[in-house]
């Protein structure tokens, strides 16, 4: 017989011979699927090591292959990634629909096929002719390295792979592909982790390294269930995030074999697709003629780089029983906190008061750093006084009111310079380097700072 009949459980991929209502396994109920295998086809045909190959060696036999990376011509995607793509890798991209995945990877295969590396983009979503259009609109040059396949079937795109012989595969998206051997539809909790599996052993064949990325569709169950199945599967795993700006794409990892996760890229959605930003100073910061009360700077660390934080505060009398603590981008334990140490360390009276807070760009502020930008900002609004012009405020605040030193403060402070900042509020502990244009004020408390700038004339 060429056909036999199995259960799977879609959670944890047991099978079964008969259904059951709960998977023996991982105990998860109603996952039971059922599920024809045609034992007529070969199984070994997207290539995975014959299991005769594979044995067990003493570590001292282990040859170490370190994998070599590749740059991709995007800095901000390089940064990411750990130093650019490594050659044998599977990369998975998340992102919910409409934030512009297909467009980098486009890009990036555009960058990749400029330097002569062969390309192939097979899309489930999307007409070749239409790939086509997007390319001529975002790429500099259409170059013959690219090969563009447009098909739902990833045997077509595993014969495809033999024939072209590609260094880098994009695979648009993992919920349009499936393959033949397995009955479900595509986008199936089978089909998913199938057609990634698949991925993974063509990029991982000893003689024949290469490096693919996968587009994964988040929507509101793939959050929940589907693609969380795929991110043990895959080596990497990024999140293009939109942020609170229209036009402003942040790229973060949140698993990297080969890398630290903590970077971020950042790009701009334009009408010739993603740009990196490669100056993120007049992003982040609200052009202004005249200082307005509320708005207060820090100085953040994303991964390596150090990005410009505006802090906007907004207080206003609360008329109801409980006054507004709102801050999407600061836990409200902390907005509370902060609010605290304002009233019983400065005299501030807020217990009447709804305080919104809100960091310019779509930046979540994560480090304590800010706690004497969050502080200020919030202090200006109350007094309805403007910070003065190229101000920033750089340590964290303590239950007593007093300033703490913050890590890597002679690099921020060296980084407010350059970017033309004249003034840094800093903690007396702080060792200062010589600066040429900087004025930094070291002060003991978020009193001192309220003098040095509310209450001075
Ligand atoms: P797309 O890459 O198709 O998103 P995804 O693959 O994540 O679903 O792009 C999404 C949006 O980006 C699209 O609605 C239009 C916009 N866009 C631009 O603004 N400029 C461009 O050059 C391109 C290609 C797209
Ligand atoms: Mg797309």
């Amino acid at each position: 017989m060429a056909k036999k009949l199995r259960y799977r459980c879609s959670q944890c991929q047991h099978e079964e011979t008969g259904w059951t209502g709960k998977c023996p396994a991982c105990d998860s109920w109603g996952t039971m699927e059922e599920i024809i295998i045609d034992t007529s086809k070969k199984k070994n045909k997207a290539g995975r090591i014959p299991s005769s190959q594979l044995e067990a060696k003493p570590l001292s036999q282990v040859e170490i292959n370190m994998s070599q990376r590749i740059d991709t011509n995007m800095d901000e995607l390089n940064r990411v990634l750990g130093g650019g793509l490594v050659k044998d890798s599977v990369t998975m991209l998340t992102a919910k629909p409409g934030a512009g995945k297909s467009t980098l990877l486009l890009q990036l295969a555009g960058q990749l096929a400029e330097k002569g590396i062969r390309v192939l983009y097979a899309s489930g979503e999307e007409s070749s002719s239409q790939i086509k259009a997007r390319a001529l609109r975002v790429l500099p040059r259409v170059s013959d390295s690219i090969y563009i396949l447009s098909t739902n079937s990833m045997d077509v795109v595993i014969n495809e792979l033999e024939r072209i012989d590609p260094q880098v595969i994009f695979i648009d998206s993992v919920q349009t592909m499936a393959l033949d051997e397995f009955s479900q539809r595509q986008g199936t909790p089978t089909q998913t982790v199938q057609v990634t599996s698949a991925l993974v052993d063509i990029c991982k064949r000893p003689n024949k390294a290469r490096a693919a990325f996968l587009v994964g569709h988040m929507t509101k169950e793939d959050e929940m269930a589907g693609l969380r199945t795929l991110e043990h599967l895959v080596d990497t795993v990024l999140y293009l995030d939109q942020g609170n700006d229209e036009n402003l794409r942040m790229l973060r990892s949140t698993k990297n074999r080969f890398g630290y996760t903590g970077e971020v890229g950042l790009f701009q959605m334009e009408e010739n697709g993603l740009n990196e930003v490669k100056d993120p100073y007049d992003l982040f910061l609200t052009k202004r003629e005249d200082q307005v009360p509320g708005s207060a700077i820090s100085l953040q660390k994303e991964g390596s780089r150090l990005i410009p934080i505006e802090i906007e505060a907004l207080v206003s009398d609360s008329y109801g029983t409980y006054p507004s603590r709102i801050g999407d981008s600061i836990k409200r334990d902390d907005l509370n906190t902060l609010i605290s140490i304002l009233e019983q360390k400065a005299n501030f009276q807020l217990s009447n008061k709804n305080v919104v807070l809100k960091a310019t760009g779509g930046l979540a502020i994560q480090e304590k750093v800010s706690d004497l930008a969050i502080i200020a900002g919030i202090a200006s609004s109350d007094h309805n006084k403007a910070i003065p012009g190229k101000t920033a405020f750089l340590a964290e605040v303590g239950l007593t009111g007093e300033l703490k030193r913050v890590s890597q403060i002679e690099r921020r402070l060296r980084e407010l310079e350059r970017i033309g900042f004249e003034t840094a509020y800093v903690s007396k502990n702080t060792k200062i380097p010589d600066l040429d244009r900087l004025k930094v004020f070291a002060c003991n408390t978020i009193q001192e700072v309220f003098n040095q700038i509310f209450y001075k004339d």
